[in-house]
Protein backbone atom coordinates (compact mmCIF):
# COMPACT_ATOMS: atom_id res chain seq x y z
CA UNK A 1 0.00 0.00 0.00
CA UNK A 2 1.89 3.48 -0.75
CA UNK A 3 2.35 5.61 2.04
CA UNK A 4 1.15 9.09 2.33
CA UNK A 5 4.19 10.65 0.76
CA UNK A 6 3.99 8.14 -2.56
CA UNK A 7 0.24 9.85 -2.63
CA UNK A 8 1.19 13.10 -2.40
CA UNK A 9 3.89 12.94 -4.84
CA UNK A 10 1.07 11.42 -7.59
CA UNK A 11 -0.76 14.66 -6.85
CA UNK A 12 1.86 16.96 -6.69
CA UNK A 13 2.90 15.95 -10.53
CA UNK A 14 0.14 16.32 -11.95
CA UNK A 15 0.15 19.32 -14.84
CA UNK A 16 -2.11 22.07 -14.01
CA UNK A 17 -4.83 22.42 -16.95
CA UNK A 18 -4.83 25.87 -16.70
CA UNK A 19 -1.16 26.47 -15.98
CA UNK A 20 0.05 24.10 -19.01
CA UNK A 21 3.91 23.14 -18.51
CA UNK A 22 3.68 23.39 -14.76
CA UNK A 23 2.45 21.08 -11.80
CA UNK A 24 0.32 21.33 -8.89
CA UNK A 25 3.36 20.71 -7.05
CA UNK A 26 5.62 23.84 -8.60
CA UNK A 27 2.97 26.07 -8.23
CA UNK A 28 2.58 25.24 -4.28
CA UNK A 29 -1.19 24.31 -4.86
CA UNK A 30 -1.11 20.59 -3.30
CA UNK A 31 -1.66 20.76 1.09
CA UNK A 32 -2.50 17.71 1.49
CA UNK A 33 -3.03 14.03 0.17
CA UNK A 34 -4.69 11.53 3.33
CA UNK A 35 -5.57 8.18 2.79
CA UNK A 36 -8.70 7.02 4.89
CA UNK A 37 -9.49 3.66 6.59
CA UNK A 38 -12.19 3.65 3.86
CA UNK A 39 -9.41 3.68 0.87
CA UNK A 40 -10.99 6.85 0.33
CA UNK A 41 -8.49 9.58 -0.45
CA UNK A 42 -8.79 12.96 0.27
CA UNK A 43 -6.71 15.63 -1.72
CA UNK A 44 -6.72 18.96 -0.50
CA UNK A 45 -5.65 21.71 -2.71
CA UNK A 46 -5.64 25.55 -2.38
CA UNK A 47 -6.21 26.75 -5.93
CA UNK A 48 -5.76 30.97 -7.07
CA UNK A 49 -9.33 30.38 -8.94
CA UNK A 50 -12.35 29.55 -8.01
CA UNK A 51 -13.56 25.60 -8.38
CA UNK A 52 -11.08 23.27 -9.85
CA UNK A 53 -10.42 23.92 -13.46
CA UNK A 54 -12.16 21.83 -16.50
CA UNK A 55 -10.13 18.82 -16.50
CA UNK A 56 -8.77 18.60 -13.04
CA UNK A 57 -11.33 16.20 -11.10
CA UNK A 58 -10.01 13.62 -14.37
CA UNK A 59 -6.36 14.06 -14.13
CA UNK A 60 -6.27 13.25 -10.14
CA UNK A 61 -8.40 9.93 -11.25
CA UNK A 62 -5.67 8.94 -13.24
CA UNK A 63 -2.73 9.78 -11.32
CA UNK A 64 -4.10 7.81 -8.24
CA UNK A 65 -5.62 4.76 -10.21
CA UNK A 66 -4.19 2.34 -8.43
CA UNK A 67 -4.04 3.35 -5.29
CA UNK A 68 -8.06 4.46 -4.90
CA UNK A 69 -10.75 4.35 -6.82
CA UNK A 70 -12.79 6.84 -4.58
CA UNK A 71 -11.30 10.57 -4.20
CA UNK A 72 -12.53 13.52 -2.42
CA UNK A 73 -11.53 16.78 -3.31
CA UNK A 74 -11.59 19.84 -1.10
CA UNK A 75 -10.95 22.82 -2.90
CA UNK A 76 -9.86 25.95 -1.09
CA UNK A 77 -9.62 29.59 -3.00
CA UNK A 78 -7.35 32.11 -2.06
CA UNK A 79 -8.11 35.53 -1.12
CA UNK A 80 -7.37 38.35 -3.20
CA UNK A 81 -4.38 38.93 -1.53
CA UNK A 82 -2.97 35.58 -1.92
CA UNK A 83 -3.68 35.43 -4.88
CA UNK A 84 -1.70 38.72 -6.15
CA UNK A 85 1.41 37.41 -3.82
CA UNK A 86 1.15 33.93 -5.28
CA UNK A 87 1.02 35.59 -8.99
CA UNK A 88 3.93 37.44 -8.17
CA UNK A 89 5.97 34.69 -7.34
CA UNK A 90 4.93 32.83 -9.91
CA UNK A 91 5.96 35.84 -12.70
CA UNK A 92 9.32 36.14 -10.87
CA UNK A 93 10.00 32.54 -11.30
CA UNK A 94 8.63 32.54 -14.75
CA UNK A 95 11.80 34.96 -16.28
CA UNK A 96 11.36 38.82 -17.42
CA UNK A 97 8.28 39.40 -19.77
CA UNK A 98 8.16 39.20 -23.37
CA UNK A 99 9.77 41.83 -24.81
CA UNK A 100 12.02 43.18 -22.06
CA UNK A 101 15.71 42.54 -21.72
CA UNK A 102 16.29 38.82 -20.54
CA UNK A 103 13.74 37.59 -22.04
CA UNK A 104 14.04 33.94 -23.97
CA UNK A 105 11.44 34.30 -25.48
CA UNK A 106 11.35 35.33 -29.59
CA UNK A 107 9.11 37.17 -30.99
CA UNK A 108 7.54 36.07 -34.70
CA UNK A 109 5.70 38.46 -36.04
CA UNK A 110 3.83 37.33 -39.08
CA UNK A 111 2.30 40.24 -41.36
CA UNK A 112 1.33 41.23 -44.44
CA UNK A 113 0.69 44.12 -46.97
CA UNK A 114 -2.91 42.83 -47.13
CA UNK A 115 -5.74 40.57 -45.76
CA UNK A 116 -6.57 37.15 -47.25
CA UNK A 117 -3.04 35.89 -48.46
CA UNK A 118 -2.87 33.56 -45.81
CA UNK A 119 -1.32 35.01 -42.61
CA UNK A 120 -3.50 33.38 -40.00
CA UNK A 121 -2.95 30.02 -41.36
CA UNK A 122 0.56 30.34 -41.80
CA UNK A 123 0.58 31.96 -37.74
CA UNK A 124 -1.49 28.82 -36.08
CA UNK A 125 0.43 26.33 -38.12
CA UNK A 126 3.72 27.70 -37.71
CA UNK A 127 2.69 27.51 -34.31
CA UNK A 128 1.70 24.03 -34.32
CA UNK A 129 4.52 22.88 -36.18
CA UNK A 130 7.28 24.67 -33.46
CA UNK A 131 5.39 23.00 -30.66
CA UNK A 132 5.21 19.68 -32.59
CA UNK A 133 9.22 20.27 -32.09
CA UNK A 134 9.31 20.68 -28.60
CA UNK A 135 9.31 24.64 -27.99
CA UNK A 136 6.69 26.61 -25.78
CA UNK A 137 4.51 28.34 -27.91
CA UNK A 138 2.16 30.90 -28.04
CA UNK A 139 -0.02 33.01 -30.35
CA UNK A 140 -1.73 36.24 -30.32
CA UNK A 141 -4.46 37.26 -32.53
CA UNK A 142 -3.80 41.16 -33.48
CA UNK A 143 -6.10 41.20 -36.44
CA UNK A 144 -8.68 43.09 -35.25
CA UNK A 145 -10.08 43.34 -38.61
CA UNK A 146 -10.68 39.36 -38.79
CA UNK A 147 -10.01 37.10 -35.36
CA UNK A 148 -9.72 33.95 -36.62
CA UNK A 149 -6.87 32.34 -34.64
CA UNK A 150 -9.04 31.13 -31.73
CA UNK A 151 -11.70 29.49 -34.65
CA UNK A 152 -8.70 28.07 -36.56
CA UNK A 153 -6.63 26.36 -33.01
CA UNK A 154 -10.18 24.85 -32.01
CA UNK A 155 -10.09 27.33 -28.72
CA UNK A 156 -13.74 26.57 -26.94
CA UNK A 157 -12.37 28.35 -23.39
CA UNK A 158 -11.81 31.82 -22.88
CA UNK A 159 -8.89 33.00 -20.96
CA UNK A 160 -9.13 33.12 -16.86
CA UNK A 161 -8.04 35.97 -14.83
CA UNK A 162 -5.62 35.33 -11.76
CA UNK A 163 -5.15 38.27 -9.52
CA UNK A 164 -4.52 40.75 -12.36
CA UNK A 165 -2.74 38.56 -14.65
CA UNK A 166 -5.02 37.12 -17.44
CA UNK A 167 -3.98 33.28 -18.19
CA UNK A 168 -4.73 32.06 -22.14
CA UNK A 169 -6.36 29.00 -23.02
CA UNK A 170 -4.15 26.09 -24.20
CA UNK A 171 -5.07 24.00 -27.71
CA UNK A 172 -3.00 21.43 -29.22
CA UNK A 173 0.02 22.86 -26.96
CA UNK A 174 -0.14 26.14 -27.55
CA UNK A 175 -1.28 29.18 -25.46
CA UNK A 176 -3.70 31.62 -27.69
CA UNK A 177 -4.87 35.00 -27.08
CA UNK A 178 -7.19 36.98 -29.45
CA UNK A 179 -8.33 40.77 -28.44
CA UNK A 180 -11.97 39.47 -29.64
CA UNK A 181 -12.20 37.98 -25.84
CA UNK A 182 -12.15 41.85 -24.41
CA UNK A 183 -14.46 43.55 -27.52
CA UNK A 184 -17.72 43.50 -27.44
CA UNK A 185 -20.56 44.26 -29.90
CA UNK A 186 -19.55 47.85 -30.27
CA UNK A 187 -15.97 47.16 -31.77
CA UNK A 188 -15.52 50.14 -33.87
CA UNK A 189 -16.53 52.38 -30.96
CA UNK A 190 -13.27 50.92 -28.76
CA UNK A 191 -11.13 50.57 -30.89
CA UNK A 192 -10.01 54.16 -31.74
CA UNK A 193 -6.81 56.32 -30.62
CA UNK A 194 -5.49 56.07 -27.46
CA UNK A 195 -7.61 53.33 -25.88
CA UNK A 196 -6.83 51.38 -28.63
CA UNK A 197 -3.14 51.49 -27.83
CA UNK A 198 -3.68 50.75 -24.34
CA UNK A 199 -6.03 47.73 -24.97
CA UNK A 200 -3.20 46.62 -26.97
CA UNK A 201 -0.10 47.26 -24.35
CA UNK A 202 -2.40 45.89 -21.34
CA UNK A 203 -3.57 42.90 -24.15
CA UNK A 204 0.40 42.13 -24.38
CA UNK A 205 2.20 42.80 -21.25
CA UNK A 206 -1.16 41.79 -18.78
CA UNK A 207 -1.09 38.20 -20.44
CA UNK A 208 1.07 35.20 -18.20
CA UNK A 209 2.92 33.60 -21.27
CA UNK A 210 4.76 32.09 -18.41
CA UNK A 211 8.48 31.80 -20.31
CA UNK A 212 7.97 30.55 -23.60
CA UNK A 213 10.38 29.57 -26.59
CA UNK A 214 8.54 31.45 -29.04
CA UNK A 215 5.42 34.53 -29.36
CA UNK A 216 4.00 34.40 -32.63
CA UNK A 217 1.65 37.15 -33.56
CA UNK A 218 -0.87 37.64 -36.06
CA UNK A 219 -0.94 41.17 -37.41
CA UNK A 220 -3.46 42.63 -38.59
CA UNK A 221 -2.71 43.43 -42.13
CA UNK A 222 -1.09 47.01 -43.93
CA UNK A 223 0.77 49.68 -41.96
CA UNK A 224 -1.94 51.54 -40.41
CA UNK A 225 -2.15 52.99 -36.92
CA UNK A 226 -3.10 49.24 -35.15
CA UNK A 227 -0.52 47.63 -36.53
CA UNK A 228 2.41 50.54 -35.50
CA UNK A 229 0.84 49.97 -31.64
CA UNK A 230 1.12 46.54 -32.02
CA UNK A 231 4.65 47.17 -33.02
CA UNK A 232 5.55 49.69 -30.13
CA UNK A 233 5.49 46.32 -27.65
CA UNK A 234 7.49 44.02 -29.59
CA UNK A 235 10.50 45.84 -30.16
CA UNK A 236 12.46 43.17 -30.56
CA UNK A 237 10.09 40.99 -33.09
CA UNK A 238 11.08 39.60 -35.95
CA UNK A 239 9.16 39.60 -38.54
CA UNK A 240 7.68 36.90 -41.36
CA UNK A 241 6.39 38.39 -44.13
CA UNK A 242 3.65 36.94 -45.96
CA UNK A 243 2.68 36.86 -49.68
CA UNK A 244 0.70 35.05 -52.63
CA UNK A 245 3.32 34.38 -56.00
CA UNK A 246 1.26 37.01 -57.87
CA UNK A 247 3.29 40.42 -57.98
CA UNK A 248 0.17 43.01 -56.32
CA UNK A 249 0.21 40.59 -53.46
CA UNK A 250 4.03 41.40 -53.32
CA UNK A 251 3.81 45.01 -53.81
CA UNK A 252 1.54 45.27 -50.87
CA UNK A 253 3.48 42.83 -48.41
CA UNK A 254 6.45 44.79 -49.18
CA UNK A 255 5.17 47.65 -47.56
CA UNK A 256 4.36 45.98 -44.46
CA UNK A 257 8.22 44.96 -44.63
CA UNK A 258 9.36 48.82 -44.76
CA UNK A 259 7.38 49.68 -41.88
CA UNK A 260 8.88 46.65 -39.91
CA UNK A 261 12.31 48.67 -40.97
CA UNK A 262 11.37 51.59 -39.81
CA UNK A 263 10.19 50.32 -36.56
CA UNK A 264 13.50 48.95 -35.87
CA UNK A 265 12.05 44.99 -36.48
CA UNK A 266 14.20 42.48 -38.50
CA UNK A 267 12.45 40.96 -41.60
CA UNK A 268 13.78 37.33 -41.75
CA UNK A 269 11.75 35.78 -44.39
CA UNK A 270 9.39 35.61 -46.86
CA UNK A 271 6.97 32.77 -47.05
CA UNK A 272 4.42 32.41 -50.50
CA UNK A 273 1.33 31.08 -49.68
CA UNK A 274 -0.97 29.08 -52.47
CA UNK A 275 2.11 28.46 -54.20
CA UNK A 276 0.37 25.69 -56.45
CA UNK A 277 -2.06 23.08 -56.54
CA UNK A 278 -1.11 19.71 -56.94
CA UNK A 279 -3.89 17.85 -59.22
CA UNK A 280 -5.11 14.19 -59.38
CA UNK A 281 -2.53 13.79 -61.97
CA UNK A 282 0.02 14.36 -59.56
CA UNK A 283 1.16 17.86 -61.63
CA UNK A 284 1.18 21.17 -59.95
CA UNK A 285 -0.44 23.97 -61.37
CA UNK A 286 0.56 27.48 -60.63
CA UNK A 287 -3.26 28.99 -60.31
CA UNK A 288 -1.17 32.11 -59.55
CA UNK A 289 1.62 32.69 -61.01
CA UNK A 290 4.77 32.38 -59.34
CA UNK A 291 7.79 33.85 -58.47
CA UNK A 292 6.06 36.55 -56.38
CA UNK A 293 7.71 35.37 -52.98
CA UNK A 294 11.09 34.66 -54.35
CA UNK A 295 10.99 38.60 -55.86
CA UNK A 296 9.99 40.08 -52.39
CA UNK A 297 12.64 37.89 -50.32
CA UNK A 298 15.37 38.89 -53.24
CA UNK A 299 14.59 42.44 -53.09
CA UNK A 300 14.10 42.38 -49.16
CA UNK A 301 17.65 40.44 -49.13
CA UNK A 302 16.06 37.78 -46.68
CA UNK A 303 15.43 34.20 -47.43
CA UNK A 304 12.31 32.78 -49.03
CA UNK A 305 11.45 30.40 -46.20
CA UNK A 306 8.97 28.20 -47.35
CA UNK A 307 6.08 28.03 -50.09
CA UNK A 308 3.17 26.37 -49.24
CA UNK A 309 0.91 24.78 -51.48
CA UNK A 310 -2.69 25.44 -52.04
CA UNK A 311 -4.39 22.73 -49.81
CA UNK A 312 -8.49 21.98 -49.66
CA UNK A 313 -7.66 20.58 -46.29
CA UNK A 314 -6.67 24.02 -45.41
CA UNK A 315 -10.06 25.60 -45.52
CA UNK A 316 -11.69 22.99 -43.61
CA UNK A 317 -8.79 23.27 -41.00
CA UNK A 318 -9.70 26.38 -40.64
CA UNK A 319 -13.26 25.41 -39.84
CA UNK A 320 -12.37 22.68 -37.46
CA UNK A 321 -9.97 24.07 -35.56
CA UNK A 322 -6.81 21.48 -36.10
CA UNK A 323 -4.53 22.98 -38.18
CA UNK A 324 -3.30 20.86 -41.47
CA UNK A 325 -0.05 20.74 -39.58
CA UNK A 326 -1.96 18.25 -37.47
CA UNK A 327 -4.37 16.95 -39.54
CA UNK A 328 -2.73 15.82 -42.27
CA UNK A 329 0.96 16.13 -41.15
CA UNK A 330 1.82 13.94 -44.27
CA UNK A 331 0.27 16.54 -46.72
CA UNK A 332 2.62 18.91 -49.00
CA UNK A 333 1.23 22.12 -46.98
CA UNK A 334 2.55 20.22 -43.43
CA UNK A 335 5.94 19.58 -44.80
CA UNK A 336 6.25 23.64 -45.59
CA UNK A 337 5.50 24.67 -42.46
CA UNK A 338 7.60 22.33 -41.12
CA UNK A 339 10.65 23.49 -43.06
CA UNK A 340 9.59 27.06 -42.52
CA UNK A 341 9.39 26.20 -38.95
CA UNK A 342 13.08 25.31 -39.18
CA UNK A 343 13.87 28.44 -40.98
CA UNK A 344 12.67 30.42 -38.17
CA UNK A 345 14.11 28.55 -35.50
CA UNK A 346 17.79 28.78 -36.81
CA UNK A 347 17.57 32.86 -37.69
CA UNK A 348 18.20 33.62 -33.61
CA UNK A 349 17.85 37.17 -33.02
CA UNK A 350 20.50 39.46 -33.77
CA UNK A 351 22.05 41.63 -30.69
CA UNK A 352 21.40 45.16 -30.50
CA UNK A 353 23.39 47.62 -28.94
CA UNK A 354 20.02 49.67 -28.34
CA UNK A 355 16.79 47.72 -28.01
CA UNK A 356 14.66 51.16 -27.11
CA UNK A 357 11.71 51.84 -29.10
CA UNK A 358 10.19 55.24 -29.97
CA UNK A 359 7.12 56.08 -31.39
CA UNK A 360 6.19 59.11 -32.28
N1 LIG B 1 -2.57 27.16 -48.67
C1 LIG B 1 -3.90 27.22 -48.58
N2 LIG B 1 -4.69 26.27 -49.16
C2 LIG B 1 -6.04 26.35 -49.06
N3 LIG B 1 -6.71 27.30 -48.42
C3 LIG B 1 -5.97 28.27 -47.81
C4 LIG B 1 -4.54 28.28 -47.84
N4 LIG B 1 -4.10 29.36 -47.14
C5 LIG B 1 -5.20 29.98 -46.70
N5 LIG B 1 -6.33 29.35 -47.10
C6 LIG B 1 -7.71 29.75 -46.84
O1 LIG B 1 -7.86 31.09 -47.34
C7 LIG B 1 -8.65 31.87 -46.46
C8 LIG B 1 -7.83 33.08 -46.00
O2 LIG B 1 -6.75 32.62 -45.20
P1 LIG B 1 -6.37 33.35 -43.84
O3 LIG B 1 -5.29 32.56 -43.22
O4 LIG B 1 -7.58 33.61 -43.01
O5 LIG B 1 -5.79 34.70 -44.45
P2 LIG B 1 -5.48 36.12 -43.76
O6 LIG B 1 -5.26 35.88 -42.31
O7 LIG B 1 -4.25 36.62 -44.46
O8 LIG B 1 -6.65 36.99 -44.02
C9 LIG B 1 -9.06 30.95 -45.34
O9 LIG B 1 -10.33 30.43 -45.60
C10 LIG B 1 -8.02 29.85 -45.36
O10 LIG B 1 -8.52 28.63 -44.88
MG1 LIG C 1 -6.33 36.61 -40.70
Amino acid sequence: MPDQDQLFDAVASIESPLFVGRTLGELGLVKEVSKKLTGKVKVELLLPTGGPPDGLDERLREALDGHTNSVDVDVEVMDDEAVTTWMTDLKEKSGPPIGEPGSATRTIAVSSGKGGVGKSSISSNLAVALSKKGNKVGIVDGDIWGFSIPAMMGIVNPPVMVGEMIVPPVSHGVKVMSMDYFVGEDKAVIWRGPMLHKAIEQFLKDVFWDNLDFLIVDMPPGTGDIAISMTQFLPRAQVVVATTPQPTAQRVARRAALMAAEVDQQVIGVVENMSWFTGDDGKRYELFGSGGGQALADELEVDLMAKVPLLPEMGRGADSGVPVSLAAPESEAARAFDQLADAVIEKRPRIRSNPALVIK
